[in-house]
């Protein structure tokens, strides 16, 4: 097989995209994300370091609760902040915050509580926003995986005090590495900008690095390209079982942060203009998809609470045991179909992550029985049916 879709549904660029604009990436995307203005940052770990150094400033607390499912590179930006992460349990079969745990675990020492949407789907932010209020603290909205959802009519990342995005390879829009930091709060925008400032100067090496990726990306994401810059890797990990490393879990505390030059926010801007049609365009996708998978007896594809409205990267997949996910993924995951896993593990089991808290049992069992199954336009009917074939069995 030479034609390879990718694991998440990324806008593809086009050759117009590297060509000059003068419109602004930060009002164009402030204004796509019904925020007043935005910061953009090297990352959505970036984003995330940003909004988390500029609260710092403003108290002396130093605890940030993060579910116990997530990115690993979260808590680095936590820690690379000089504050300490606290894992709060998921509620049961989901990655979103068990309430009653968190409102054991918010106190008189916590600076924020992060929210986090994950895979578009969209985390209550009225329950999450509730107990950190009555706390004392920020909510930061982690929507590094949701651009473009909607929470009860407003979009994510608008809602929280601070709402950090990921513009990082795979995600809907990518300008390779990039991420943005939005705060509704006129002062915290300006302090936003301040922290800008003092944490991310412009390094010539990292954005001539990410322009190249940029290049690369432009002519390989595309089914015949995909292969080559993704599935062989992957496949050389799945061989040598570093599950870690094949779901891109490898992060490294020393991440970059940099200023993004304005060449790859001229391509952000101009790529901007077509992602609302292909949200839309993959929304109908997901949905029929999502009904296909339901309907096989034992599996769970994550919806959004009634009145949120998410994107869809790719279908979050919850299998009834860790042995028929991992069934399913001997065949599947090498197979260049498009299904991966997300974390591979909850946060207290990554190697390179010392957490002394280890009572997650809610987010290890997420992390034992999810599969994702990409949403790109480039997955054909065939294939897709082959998945729903393979899940079958694996059930059996
Ligand atoms: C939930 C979440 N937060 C933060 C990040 C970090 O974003 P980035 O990879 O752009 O640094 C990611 C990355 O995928 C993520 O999934």
């Amino acid at each position: 097989m030479f034609r390879e879709p990718p694991p998440t549904a990324g806008l593809p660029l086009s050759w117009r995209d590297f060509l000059p604009s003068t419109a602004s990436f930060e009002a164009e995307l402030a204004r796509f994300t019904g925020n007043t203005s935005t910061q953009i940052t090297c990352s959505g770990t970036a984003a995330i370091t940003l909004a988390l150094a500029t609260l710092k400033k403003t108290s002396t607390r130093r605890n940030v609760v993060i579910p116990a499912y997530t990115c690993p590179y979260v808590p680095l930006a936590v820690n690379r902040c000089g504050l300490n992460p606290v894992l709060c349990d998921t509620r049961a079969g989901h990655f979103d915050f068990d309430f009653a745990r968190l409102k054991t675990i918010c106190d008189q020492d916590t600076l924020a509580v992060m929210p986090t949407h994950l895979g578009g789907r969209v985390a209550d932010l009225q329950a999450a926003s509730d107990i950190a209020r009555q706390a004392g603290a920020y909510v930061v909205e982690d929507a590094a995986q949701a651009l473009g959802a909607m929470w009860q009519g407003q979009h994510v990342g608008s809602v929280g005090d601070v709402g950090c995005y990921s513009l990082g390879v795979g995600k809907g829009l990518t300008i390779y590495g990039g991420g943005a930091a939005t705060a509704g709060d006129a002062k915290l925008q300006e302090l936003l900008r301040i922290t800008h400032d003092e944490i991310a100067s412009l390094k010539l090496v990292w954005e001539t690095r990410r322009i190249l990726e940029l290049a690369g990306y432009y002519l390989l994401y595309r089914p015949s390209g995909l292969k080559l810059a993704f599935g062989i890797p992957l496949r050389k990990h799945l061989r040598k079982n570093r599950l870690i490393e094949a779901a891109g879990d490898d992060c490294s505390p020393d991440f970059p942060l940099h200023r993004v030059g304005s060449w790859r926010k001229s391509i952000g801007t101009r790529a901007l203009q077509r992602l609302p049609e292909f949200i839309a365009q993959t929304t109908i996708q997901a949905l029929r998809r999502k009904s296909l998978l339901e309907a096989i007896s034992g599996i769970q594809v994550l919806g959004d609470n009634p009145g949120d409205k998410g994107v869809w990267p790719y279908l979050l997949v919850l299998m009834p045991s860790e042995q028929a996910r991992d069934k399913a993924l001997a065949t599947l995951w090498p197979a260049g179909f498009g299904v991966g896993r997300l974390f591979i593990h909850a946060l207290p089991d990554y190697p390179y992550l010392s957490f002394a808290q280890t009572d997650t049992p809610n987010a290890r069992d997420f992390a034992a029985r999810t599969l994702t199954i990409s949403n790109s336009p480039w997955l054909g009917e065939q294939d897709f049916k082959r998945i729903c074939t393979v899940l079958e069995h694996s059930l059996a």
